[in-house]
């Protein structure tokens, strides 16, 4: 799409030499169904952040409708950086930089972000900053623990991401273990509309689990009787819908099949994670992701970490779902690894691998 590398529009490449000093970042995600708006100061931490979530429109047809998905954020989003601007005391030209989420997720929601922040950045005359939602994601836990340092292993779980990553560096990520089929967050929402809850319902099957009790017979932990640090979670969305199905449906066994389901979830991902920590001899873990708000993956984790002696880092509660602190933060990382095309074109991936990210820091 817009100018490369030495012609035009490119003013910013760490390549061509002009000297800027990024100290505040304005971070933009609208990668999917919240749009989220961040100022990160490099060396004060947070300055400000809102998050508006579109959660109750799509919660009327079952999942995200991408079309309402963009124009919400159109909506959206420039009153949302106002208001962290008024938050922050700060003006439009006190901002070094703008960071936007520029990949992987919804084509149109993700062109709101990315026009919006380029155009911004090109009337201020400030680079751009591209970030990649999932980096954006693993860093998440530096918002409260600046102190955070590679390498360490990370337990990446969303709604549309199960993944083990091995990060050697703040910016060189492998991916160690993946799914072959659902996500944890996807089947965490799929049982939960089996049993009668809400579009996302991951955290109100979560709730509705602590009412229940132990079924006589546990429900299956996927794929830990094989080698490898694989994922599969769909057998088990399916084995939720047969128990739910051949059960009297009551209050009560709807409580009783979240508590299994979840159990056998939070399960699996502890003996992947702890498999992976022995795989690679990483002692400090991050746990990233919309299902990181866990609280029964958080108690289990947090044993294991007291088990084995490794450190164990979370986001806040409010940062483990998407928002525009953790791309503020990641953009303002990506001047530090001194690579990557920083400009004003506009390019959005909506399909934009992890280990990609590793190679150049933009999405052009
Ligand atoms: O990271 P995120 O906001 O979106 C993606 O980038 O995918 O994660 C959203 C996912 C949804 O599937 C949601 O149901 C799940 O995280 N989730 C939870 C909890 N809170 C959010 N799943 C289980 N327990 C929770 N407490
Ligand atoms: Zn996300």
């Amino acid at each position: 799409m817009g100018a490369k590398k030495g012609r035009g529009l490119y003013l910013y490449g760490l390549d061509n030499s002009k000297a800027i000093e990024i100290v505040i970042v304005l971070g933009i995600e609208t990668s999917c169904d919240e749009t989220g708006v961040a100022l990160y100061h490099r060396e004060r931490g947070l300055l400000a952040h809102r998050l508006f979530s579109q959660v109750e429109m799509h919660a009327q047809y079952g999942g995200v409708v991408p079309e309402l998905a963009s124009r919400d954020h159109v909506e959206k989003l420039l009153p949302l950086i106002r208001e962290v601007l008024e938050d922050a005391k700060l003006s439009l030209a006190q901002i070094d930089a703008v960071a936007y989420t520029a990949g992987p997720g919804l084509i149109g929601a993700l062109l709101v972000g990315a026009c919006t922040g380029a155009a911004l950045a090109f009337a201020l005359d400030k680079p751009a900053v591209p970030v990649h939602h999932l980096v954006g994601h693993l860093l998440s836990p530096m918002l409260a623990n600046p102190e955070l340092k590679a390498p360490f292993l990370t337990l990446l779980v969303s709604g549309g991401h199960t993944m083990l990553i091995d990060a050697s560096a703040l910016d060189q990520f492998e991916i160690i273990g993946d799914t072959l089929d659902d996500a944890a967050g996807e089947a965490f929402d799929k049982t939960a509309k089996v049993l009668g809850l809400a579009y996302p319902g991951g955290a109100k099957l979560a709730a509705l689990a602590t009412s229940g009790k132990p079924l006589p017979r546990p429900f299956p932990r996927p794929m830990v009787d094989r080698p490898g640090l694989d994922f599969s979670f769909s057998g088990l969305k399916t084995f939720a819908l047969n128990t739910f199905q051949q059960s009297d449906q009551s209050d009560q066994a709807r409580a009783d099949i979240a508590r299994a389901f979840e159990e056998a979830v939070v399960d699996t991902l502890r003996i992947k994670v702890e498999r992976a920590l022995a795989q690679t001899g990483r002692r400090t873990l991050v746990i990233a992701g919309g299902v990181g708000a866990n609280q029964r993956l958080r108690e289990r984790i947090g044993e294991l970490a007291k088990k084995t002696g490794i450190h164990v880092y979370f986001p806040p509660l409010e940062f483990c779902t998407d928002n525009g602190a953790m791309i503020a933060l990641a953009g303002a990382l990506q001047f530090d690894s001194g690579r990557g095309d920083i400009g004003w074109q506009i390019e959005v991936r909506p399909r934009w691998s992890l280990e990609e990210s590793n190679l150049r820091g933009s999405a052009a």
